[in-house]
């Protein structure tokens, strides 16, 4: 397990073996004591051609549902951010994610919570429950960016001001993680970048909203670019850092898994949702 520090971020390299004993990351990515952490081998290169097959192939057939035009990207699944305000069919749509995500990859949602545990001291990791008991949130979202792709700068605290979580809202802190574990990183661009630049949760609001004028200027900002390699995931405080996906450049596509997460406020646990 090695501690790094590149200017403002803090971060620690880990290998899937060594989980058990990472102690409590996630607090510590909570607390600011940590910006950021990579577990390197979640999938192993010949899993991660297989997997990638399906995500190429649209096998399963997934949801797929579709980032602004200009973004050149999409999900497979729904990202509640983007979805209306009553939820509509979400929760049915939600069973049949998880149907073909067991198809995709049979242990995947476990996998991913076991990891999830052991890196918060082992604390249960898991979708939310929805409005009837018997509801489940998607636990993440498969995202495919293609060539010229990119996510522009954002902070993910502001999702809770989306109608869309008004229900989830109430199970929840406010103060979101999030995962993005890599299958294909793409030719060149693609990286993660986050900048030193912290919006607190009582001043969140709709950076990527353009009605909003006074954005940070980001050409300004400190900021370090992590391309996540294929099998290893990136976890760091998405919540608070501004943070944005670079445009992709080359011929083949990147996909990731990526989610949410936040500490349930009824009970000892963290919710992770796509
Ligand atoms: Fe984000």
């Amino acid at each position: 397990m090695v501690q790094q520090q590149q200017g403002f971020f803090r971060w620690l390299e880990l290998d899937w073996q060594q989980l058990s004993s990472s102690g409590d990351v996630l607090s510590r990515l909570w607390n600011d004591d940590l910006q950021g952490v990579m577990v390197h081998g979640v999938y192993q290169p010949e899993q991660l051609s297989a997997l990638s097959r399906g995500l190429e192939s649209h096998q399963p057939e997934f949801l797929k549902t579709w980032f602004p035009d200009v973004f050149r990207s999409w999900f497979y699944g729904r990202n509640l951010n983007l979805t209306g305000p009553d939820l509509g069919d979400y929760f049915d749509e939600a069973e049949q994610f998880y149907r073909h995500l067991q198809q995709w990859s049979p242990e995947f949602v476990d996998r991913i919570e076991q990891c999830l545990s052991a890196l918060s001291g082992g604390l249960s990791v898991s979708a939310p429950p929805g409005p009837n008991a018997a509801q489940r949130y998607m636990f993440t979202t498969l995202r495919g960016h293609d060539p010229q792709g990119y996510i522009p700068a954002h902070c993910d605290n502001e999702f809770f001001l989306r109608p869309s979580y008004s229900h989830l809202a109430q199970l929840c802190e406010p103060h979101i993680l999030s995962y993005v574990l890599s299958f294909a990183a793409g030719d060149a661009g693609g990286a993660t970048e986050i900048f030193d630049f912290k919006q607190s949760l009582e001043s969140a609001r709709l950076i990527s909203d353009d009605r909003y004028g006074d954005k940070p200027d980001i050409a300004q900002l400190e900021s370090i670019k992590i391309r996540i390699p294929a099998g290893s995931m990136l976890i760091f405080d998405s919540g608070q850092y501004l943070h944005r996906l670079t445009p992709l450049e080359g011929q083949s596509r990147r996909w990731t898994a990526c989610s949410f997460m936040a500490k349930a406020k009824q009970s000892n646990e963290i919710y992770c949702w796509g």
